[in-house]
């Protein structure tokens, strides 16, 4: 299945052994394929096909990936094995694993030599519904997320869905709460399928939703591939999200992170009176059921402040988001108060009526809010809320 829209073939395919050779084409040079090394059978079996297509494969190097991974040291060893095996300007570089292995190889690459070819062959759903496309690599620092980085196409982007059979069930929900933003950027229909999905995971299904989320993230991408207008859009819910990742020291899934920036950009869009309650509604029950959280108890909402103080997107110390106002839009460059993202974004637990009657509650809210404040709820259980709504309605 092809995504369209970028100057480059992006490819979800179900065996990306089957698939690579195309990015080789005509390409001549060696290879140096680097990857998680929790997909190194895939590995194998992508080396192979990169043999057969007459390249040279300097090298496989595969790494303990994850977010930890994505620090100088990496980017180092790296070099270290190009250098050794005497990588020139014409190896092409191949990053197989999740969006932590392609940021941190896509960057080596785009650094080594000032600059090698690299394909991704993404192996989360995280990354081949959002990190492998759109050529942002990087890794991180102390300070904050993502910080160090270059931008740097890939020449291709091979999925390989074959990769998903070893997946750990965590990780399908993780990448589903990119794929929920992007549905909340630019494409309704694509939440529908989403809340559709088999709760077991199955690639039929989830093959659809991947390429709806990978083509919202490609369409804008194409149109700002240096981050200088639209793109702003895809950082809907990482403004909250990489100041908690920051908080806990990394050692949140992404995901999960971006699920509760989700809520939190949801929360001051209608503090603001942008985002309408119905949507906030709708969005939340779709974290709900993807088994997301909504809410970080164990993080205190001043190391969340601090950590956005690292915000990329920040301008002359302002806090700026970009924040929903309907399913299919939202709004960047929202200059919000620090206040205000206190009070609304990084510190509130979960309400019982912020699920699904939310209309209903609003007319309630007064009451049923603060006696349920303090008592955590499970979103998305329809039966619990409806319950709760039922007994304090006058
Ligand atoms: N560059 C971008 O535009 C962009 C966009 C979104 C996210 N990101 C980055 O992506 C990263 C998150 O990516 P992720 O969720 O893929 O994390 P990840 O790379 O850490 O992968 C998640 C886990 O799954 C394992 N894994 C990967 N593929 C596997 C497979 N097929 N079978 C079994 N295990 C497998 C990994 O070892 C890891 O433990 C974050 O660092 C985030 O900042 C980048
Ligand atoms: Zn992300």
């Amino acid at each position: 299945m092809a995504i369209g829209g970028l100057p480059y073939p992006v490819t979800l395919a179900d065996d990306a052994a089957a698939a690579i050779g195309s990015a080789f084409s005509g390409a001549g040079g060696s290879a140096f394929v680097i990857c998680d090394k929790r997909v190194r059978a895939r590995a194998t079996a992508i080396r192979r096909a990169i043999e057969s297509a007459g390249v040279r494969v300097l090298g496989v190097m595969s790494l303990e990936a994850g977010e930890k991974a994505k620090r100088p040291a990496t980017v180092e060893r790296i070099y270290e094995s190009l250098l050794d095996l005497g990588a020139d300007r014409t190896c092409t570089m191949v990053a197989i694993g999740g969006g932590t292995l392609t940021d941190v190889a896509g960057f080596a690459a785009a650094t080594y030599l000032r600059g090698i070819a690299w394909v991704a062959v993404p192996t989360t759903i995280l990354a081949m519904a959002d990190a492998a496309i759109g050529g942002k690599t990087g890794i991180d620092h102390p300070r904050g997320k993502n910080l160090i980085g270059a931008f740097w196409q890939p020449r291709a982007v091979v999925a390989d869905l074959a990769s998903l059979g070893t997946l750990p069930l965590p990780e399908w929900a993780t990448g589903l709460a990119e794929a929920i933003k992007c549905a909340v950027i630019g494409d309704p229909p694509l939440l529908d399928a989403i809340e559709r999905l088999p709760q077991r995971p199955d690639i039929g299904s989830w093959r659809s939703v991947i390429a709806g989320a990978a083509q919202v993230k490609a369409n804008i991408v194409a149109r700002d591939p240096k981050d200088a207008g639209e793109r702003a859009a895809l950082n809907l819910g990482h403004t909250v999200g990489h100041a908690l990742e920051h908080a806990r020291r990394y050692r949140v899934p992404h995901g999960h992170a971006v699920a509760v920036g989700l809520r939190a950009a949801g929360l001051i869009s209608r503090r603001l009176g942008l985002w309408p309650p119905a949507d906030h509604a709708r969005m939340l029950e779709a974290i709900a059921r993807a088994n997301l959280p909504t809410f970080a108890a164990r993080v205190s909402a001043g190391a969340i402040m601090d950590g956005l103080r690292h915000d990329k997107k920040r301008l002359d110390g302002k806090l700026r988001f970009v924040l929903p106002v309907r399913i299919g839009e939202v709004r960047a460059g929202i200059e919000v108060d620090r206040p205000i993202v206190r009070q609304h974004g990084v510190n509130q637990r979960p309400e019982p009526c912020e699920g699904l009657v939310v209309d209903m509650c609003d007319r309630i809210i007064g009451k049923v809010a603060a006696a349920h404040h303090e008592r955590p709820v499970h979103l998305g259980h329809e039966k619990v809320v409806e319950r709760r709504v039922r007994q304090h309605q006058p």
